[in-house]
């Protein structure tokens, strides 16, 4: 045994979030290890490079189980067999019911692409854009039974320019998502974040962290 605590991830596609956390973990000082992804579609092309660095990974399809129960009780069993003491969600595209966010109560992560909670949901860059709003970033947080909420652990912030596509901004903020996910699995899984009510509460004082975004000032 690795001592390490053992932990899930469950993409949807791309996987890219999954592969930042895969790279994390490859340092044997990280206090996590990743012993399994889980896909609920077998096209997605995340499963290739987890497969690469070595993983074990399985599809769960929705429509060959029929219903969400279905789907939900098989992914439950998948991960317990695996040994998972927490599943990180990385860019899991589908719904999770009450019945399996409760099962993994504080135990399941998620990253979403805006400072929730603004912008839960999809099509966060474009409803970013058309708000106006000068600051956006992204959000790692234990999840509730609501779309995109829960406890935070971790934000980061960038700058919206007017010239911004929504593109752009996604590409900037993924890179941020990229950094923050293993910074808050690290923080969780070390024991240096724990919820408190809905909030989670850090080890660390983080007040004099620097401002992100400051905006052009004249003189
Ligand atoms: C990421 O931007 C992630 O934040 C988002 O999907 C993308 C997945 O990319 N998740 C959500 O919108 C969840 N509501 P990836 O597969 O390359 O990690």
């Amino acid at each position: 045994m690795s001592g390490r605590v053992p932990v899930a991830v469950m993409i949807s596609g791309r996987g890219s979030n999954m592969a930042a956390l895969i790279e994390a973990c490859a340092d044997p000082a990280f206090p996590a290890e990743i012993v399994l992804v889980l896909s609920n579609r077998e096209d997605a092309k995340g499963l290739e490079t987890a497969a690469a660095a070595g993983i074990p990974t399985k599809v769960i399809d929705y429509r060959g189980k029929g219903s969400r129960e279905a789907f939900e009780d098989a992914a439950i069993e998948a991960l317990e067999e695996a040994g998972a003491e927490y599943v990180c969600l990385a860019g899991f595209m589908r719904l999770l019911s009450g019945h399996f966010v409760e099962r993994w109560r504080d135990r399941l992560i998620n990253i979403h692409p805006s400072l929730l909670p603004a912008f839960p949901g999809l099509n966060t860059h474009e409803r970013a854009l058309q708000s106006g709003v000068k600051i956006t970033g992204c959000t790692v947080h234990f999840v509730r039974a609501e779309m995109d909420s829960g406890p935070i652990i971790a934000q980061a912030a960038v700058p919206v320019s007017d010239r911004d596509t929504a593109e752009a901004l996604a590409a900037r903020v993924l890179k941020l998502e990229h950094q923050i996910y293993p910074a808050a699995l690290s923080l969780v899984t070390s024991g240096k974040a724990r919820v408190a009510g809905e909030r989670v509460i850090l080890d660390e004082d983080t007040s004099e962290l620097k401002p992100l975004a400051v905006p052009p000032m004249d003189g």
